[in-house]
């Protein structure tokens, strides 16, 4: 059975294999010839002289690669028999998603030496539903490096997922070199100590932390995702969740009180040393605020080629906003009517700058109350309870990107949200009312890190979640079936073991048995090998325990 994840929009298997080592050949369309390394990085083995764009030998080719502008963006066809490989698509990303389709149903024949591949006979036509499909990483709770972004990268164009979401800034800490501001590194990506063991706690690790990226560090990984059809949108969490910053300039803040970098994350630590106003949002009534701002927009936007920027927007308290003559001086000037639209107003000013760069401003949901946010704005709906300004925004038109807390919030434990509520989401039934699915870019998941140090623990809450977020934004709603997708996943489970990804095992994605329970279904889906691998494992599990 051919196994792909995210399910193809059609796929049907057919008898025969079409066998590809290192002597076959293989005829591009010129017009792809930029794009071919989609298909060849994959495909190593192939040497460069196989390739050949000139359409001569075309009808000898072992693989055709041909352009097809009526396939969907990001989309592709594959016609396999045993003569012929022939991909059809329209860019670099349709035929990049081909080479993964592929290389996922010969995976485990890529792993040896002299490789030689069996690709199965099928056809198969695939598009995405949605054109966003995200994950987002939190570095400033935890940094967790080049290396393993570049990694997450990797397995994130495996499974067709296309936006990274880094974010770069928080309270904790303060993770990208800005040249005009040195001190936003030199102290904010600093903290003395580090909270642990979860939100009731005070424990500390008793060691300071730190990290950032150089400016140089960030165009490398941005242009390694490009080759990996990723954009990669930064976040610069503001006017709340700017403690790094403030710590490094205080008069950022309405008062200019000294401030440190966090080295706790909310829960009691706060509250046990008294101190009450650890969360504090920047001036909305300065100039000197925007300008800040707008200057560290300006060097951070030379960096990221992404058409939207995020600046979070969640979560900021207004208190001091009310007392600061700075700010209820620039909500008399604009005629603001209270705190909640001086933040629109702050969003507006941001989204202004932004678009004059050609970028889209993205902002949390909480920020959608001011009822005068500019329409160029996305909303990004997270929050854990139902916020009806959502389905308002979605009626006046308002793009939304979606990454609903019960589901896609990849850092709480599976017990609360088990992979089959990620699976099992569906943005229609609740959240996007009649005739506003258009709206919808598309879905995120999110690893919040504070309680995420390393990366066997982000590999364990994003898998195999990413697997089940990467079906709900690409596959198409009316063939999503939770069975089948189990089915598929001991499989998958395999590959994951082969990229030495520490998933979550079945016992603990879903705690409540719902795969033991379909064990039945899975045998007669599940190969010989996955049967026997699966059965090795849950003996090695047991001996563990
Ligand atoms: C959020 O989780 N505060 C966006
Ligand atoms: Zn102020």
């Amino acid at each position: 059975m051919i196994n792909i994840v995210p399910k193809p929009y059609y796929i049907m298997e057919k008898s025969g294999v079409k066998v590809l080592d290192k002597n076959s050949a293989v005829s591009a369309d010129e017009r792809l010839k930029d794009c071919i390394s989609a298909f060849s990085d994959t495909f190593d083995f192939i040497g460069e002289k196989n390739y050949s764009f000139d359409g001569k030998n075309i009808d000898k080719s072992d693989v055709k690669i041909v352009y097809d502008k009526s396939v969907a963006d990001e989309g592709y066809n594959i016609d396999c028999t045993e003569d012929c490989l022939k991909i059809s698509v329209s860019g670099f990303a349709g035929l990049l998603y081909a080479a993964m389709s592929i290389k996922q149903t010969v995976f485990f024949q890529l792993q040896g030496s002299d490789k030689v591949i069996k690709v199965p006979c099928m056809d198969i036509q695939d598009k995405p539903r949605y054109a966003y499909r995200g994950v987002q990483l939190d570095e400033s709770r935890h940094f967790f490096g080049e290396d393993n972004v570049k990694r997450l990268l990797n397995l994130m164009a495996l499974y067709k997922l296309n936006r990274l979401h880094w974010h770069l800034t928080d309270d904790q800490g303060w993770r990208i070199e800005i040249k005009k501001y040195p001190l936003l590194t030199e102290i904010g990506s600093k903290r003395k100590d580090t909270n642990i063991h979860g939100w009731h706690s005070t424990d500390m690790t008793g060691e300071p932390y730190g990290g950032y990226y150089t400016q140089e560090q960030i165009k490398d990984i941005v242009e390694y995702a490009k080759k990996l059809n990723i954009t990669i949108i930064p976040e610069i969490d503001m006017p709340a969740h700017f403690a790094a910053a403030m710590a490094a300039y205080n008069w950022l803040g309405c008062r200019e009180i000294p401030c440190e970098v966090h080295w706790f994350f909310g829960g009691r630590v706060p509250l046990s040393m008294g101190w009450r106003d650890w969360n504090r949002s920047a001036c909305a009534g300065k100039e000197s605020t925007y300008e800040f701002i707008f200057n560290v927009i300006d060097e951070i936007t030379e960096l990221f080629p992404a058409e939207f920027f995020h600046i979070g927007g969640d979560e900021a308290p207004k208190d001091e906003w009310k007392k600061c003559p700075n700010c209820q001086k620039k909500m008399k000037e604009n005629g603001l009517k209270n705190v909640e639209e001086l933040q629109g107003y702050f969003n507006n000013r941001i989204a202004e700058h932004l678009e004059k760069k050609g970028k889209r401003l993205i902002v949390w949901n909480e920020a959608l109350k001011a009822g005068n946010l500019d329409m160029s704005v996305v909303g990004q709906y997270w929050t854990p309870k139902n916020d009806p300004n959502v389905k308002k925004e979605f009626k006046k038109g308002r793009d939304m990107i979606i990454s609903k807390h019960q589901a896609f919030y990849f850092d709480m434990c599976y017990c609360q949200y088990p992979l089959s509520q990620t699976y099992k989401f569906e943005p229609t039934d609740s959240i996007v009312p009649n005739g506003c699915e258009d709206n919808v870019l598309g879905l995120e998941g999110h690893c919040w890190s504070e309680w995420i140090a390393d990366v066997d623990k982000l590999d364990m809450q994003l898998f195999p979640r990413a697997l089940a977020l990467s079906e709900d934004a690409w596959s198409c709603k009316y063939d999503k079936n939770i069975t089948d997708f189990y089915a598929r996943l001991p499989y998958q489970e395999r590959i994951l073991d082969c990229l030495g990804v520490n998933y979550a095992e079945p016992e603990i994605a879903d705690p409540k048995g719902t795969l033991h329970r379909k064990h039945e279904v899975q045998k007669w889906m599940m190969s010989d090998q996955d049967r026997e691998y699966r059965r090795n494992k849950e003996l090695k599990l047991k001996k563990c325990k």
